[in-house]
């Protein structure tokens, strides 16, 4: 392995005694204040991570409106695709299914899910359709075997389009299970928009999302929650950008669209990928409202995907675009007598969602986005002064675009401004202290996508990668009065359907699975505190001199100083901490740590907590704790005061 701390290192001066060093928390010296939404999730649907993955919907092409039809369906027997007198006019497609007297084949249509069918042996899924036609259906689910496993008929009554609902309970359990559908009664039905969900969604809600991943998402305690993504809000082509007003209203009536991770990595293609939009801006809002996370949608500014080609909206074209930002606003916060308002009431939320602030444009650059971002800035100040704006910084933490960007982004005057960083373990170790001298006057920052990639592991989301995170974490922290917004990035990957790696979660289709930097994201969101409190070793301030990194804040909410260090060094280090300043009296601490011996270490499915935190030893004496940070580990003290 490289060496991993290149230049920092002077010793830490003044506060080795021969064990011990002592770090200084000075709790009468608050540096920063801590935003209560500091640390957050960044949701895009990439790796499956929307349809296939947080989505609970288990069909893949529910409405047949793939560019194929027949994507996702294997049919046999006469089944034809039409589109004539649709049920939903913007997804117009559907099946007829027709059985003739004396068919040797019988006529029907397996789906196979997204890379199968979870199948939980005795759970309660909820399948509906909506049929043309009186008939007899049977509804099967079918193992990987091909063997039946629970199955139910169904009658459909005839007439015009109809919606159709059943329970289906599987008898076997099988991640790579299939939904069967047969035409039982001879003539012709029409279905169309078939869809599966387990009952047990995340609230129990209908449309609702897979229960064990909305859950990990709720663990982390997300005070932001950025989507819809990143590179899927611009498209690759204008045409195919990210459209929030298609993603609201009636399920059934959402347009489909393609996702830009289909073919975006040839070595890595999944014509089959496509956003159904059933988790939509509207249902990306009840979850942020579940969490208690602001939401942070992120809008097209008229550019496309800038790495993919330079389609641009002219300026004198850009209203409708503008119109989009103003309009979301208006669905969010709107009175119900709106429009948009009163849609949002009529999905069933007439309270506002309380929106605090918007992204326009993800990774933009050059000189075509300053002029663009200025008309939407313009627009919304004028009509709702009170929202933030966030603007971009590009797509890489330096370099050309980067230091063209900043200042425009003053210039322009928003509020906060996007960084994104995907670099080594050794860059987040060398810059823990990134945004010590940042200009405070100006905007903000939002460290809106970082993760720290392995390149010699093919970006695995080992150890060494969540150490260096959450070292480099506490030069967010130091620095919160400028840094007010932080989320790691992507969040969700599909192991059987990645296009990037490494990801925060990983899911198959019956399990989820935590990986070491998810856990560095839930110590921070649980333990953010609200100011944050001077921390030094005699001169250092602990930004990686001898592998050690170390941040404090004061939770003056919850009665509590946190104070954060990372041991990135093979030694085990013993750390007093005195809790300098007046007029607290410390009643009692804890410590949790994340640690592992090998760096490369990893979770799996078969040890999914072989890098999990653990419950450590302290000792409290007054105002003095004193910890052992073993080699390699991320610990978080939490010291209780009266
Ligand atoms: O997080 C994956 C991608 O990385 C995002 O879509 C994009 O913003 C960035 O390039």
């Amino acid at each position: 392995m490289k060496r991993l701390l290149p230049l920092l290192l002077t010793a830490l001066v003044g506060c080795n005694n021969a064990q011990t060093v002592t770090i200084t928390v000075d709790t009468a010296q608050k540096i920063a204040e801590i935003q209560p939404n500091m640390y957050g999730i960044f949701f895009e649907d990439i790796n499956f991570g929307a349809d296939g993955g947080l989505y609970g919907e288990l069909v893949k092409n529910r409405s047949f409106d793939f560019p194929h039809p027949q994507t996702g369906w294997t049919m046999f027997g006469d089944v034809k695709i039409a589109s004539a007198s649709p049920a939903f006019p913007r997804n117009p497609n559907y099946a007829t299914l027709t059985l003739a007297p004396g068919s040797l084949t019988g006529t029907g249509m397996d789906n196979a899910g997204f890379k199968g069918i979870g199948l939980k042996e005795g759970e309660t899924y909820n399948l509906s359709f909506w049929a043309k036609g009186a008939g007899t259906l049977k509804m099967d689910f079918v193992d990987a075997d091909n063997d039946l496993c629970g199955g139910k008929e169904i009658q459909t009554d005839g007439g015009e389009w109809k919606q159709y609902r059943m329970e289906m309970t599987p008898e076997r359990t099988d991640a790579h299970g299939r939904l069967r559908i047969n035409l039982l009664s001879e003539g012709t039905l029409c279905l169309d928009h078939i869809s599966l969900f387990p009952a047990k969604t995340w609230k129990g809600r209908e449309n609702g999302m897979r229960e064990a991943l909305a859950s990990a998402l709720n663990d982390l305690n997300p005070g932001v929650f950025r989507f819809p993504g990143g590179c899927i809000v611009e498209g690759t082509t204008l045409g195919t950008r990210y459209q929030w007003k298609n993603s609201v209203g009636q399920v059934e009536n959402r347009p489909l669209n393609i996702n830009r991770w289909n073919y975006t990595f040839r070595h890595k293609f999944f014509p089959d990928y496509f956003q159904s939009y059933g988790l939509g801006f509207y249902e990306y809002f009840l979850l942020c409202e579940d969490f208690g996370a602001d939401a942070l949608p992120v809008l097209s500014c008229g550019i496309a995907c800038q790495f993919e080609n330079d389609q641009c909206v002219e300026p004198a074209h850009l209203q409708p675009y503008i119109d989009d930002a103003l309009d979301l606003i208006e669905f969010a916060n709107g009175a119900t007598g709106t429009k948009w308002g009163g849609l949002r009431a009529q999905m069933g939320h007439p309270e506002p969602f309380g929106l605090k602030m918007i992204g326009i444009g993800n990774e933009q650059w050059g000189e075509v986005y300053p002029p663009r971002l200025e008309m939407f800035v313009r627009a919304i100040r004028a009509k709702y002064p009170e929202i933030l704006i966030v603007g971009s910084s590009g797509p890489s933490a330096d370099g050309e675009q980067f230091e063209y960007l900043w200042p425009e982004m003053r210039r322009i005057g928003v509020d906060l401004v996007d960084e994104h960083y995907y670099k080594s373990p050794e860059w987040f170790l060398a810059n823990a202290g990134r945004y010590d001298n940042y200009d405070r006057n100006g905007p903000k920052v939002f460290a809106g996508e970082y993760a720290s990639h392995h390149a010699e592991s093919g970006k695995a989301n080992n150890f060494l990668s969540a150490l260096s995170e959450a070292a480099f974490m506490t030069g967010l922290e130091r620095n919160a009065d400028v840094v007010h917004l932080a989320t790691y990035a992507p969040l969700f990957a599909h192991v059987d359907a990645w296009q990037w790696r490494p990801d925060l979660i990983w899911f198959d289709n019956m399990q989820r699975l935590l990986t070491p930097n998810y856990y560095v994201q839930q110590l921070y969101g649980h333990h953010a505190g609200t100011h944050a409190l001077k921390t030094s070793c005699g001169t250092s301030d602990l930004k990686g001199e001898e592998g050690i990194y170390a941040s404090s804040a004061v939770d003056e909410n919850k009665s509590v100083v946190i104070i954060k260090i990372a041991n990135v060094s093979d030694k085990t280090r013993n750390f007093g901490i005195e809790l300098a300043g007046e007029g607290k009296k410390y009643v009692s601490a804890e410590v949790v740590v994340l640690q592992h011996d090998d760096l490369m270490a990893v979770n799996t499915f078969e040890n999914p907590l072989n890098v999990a935190p653990q419950e450590g030893k302290v000792t409290l004496k007054g105002n003095k704790a004193t910890i052992e940070a073993l080699n390699n580990s991320f610990n978080v003290l939490i010291v209780k005061y009266e």
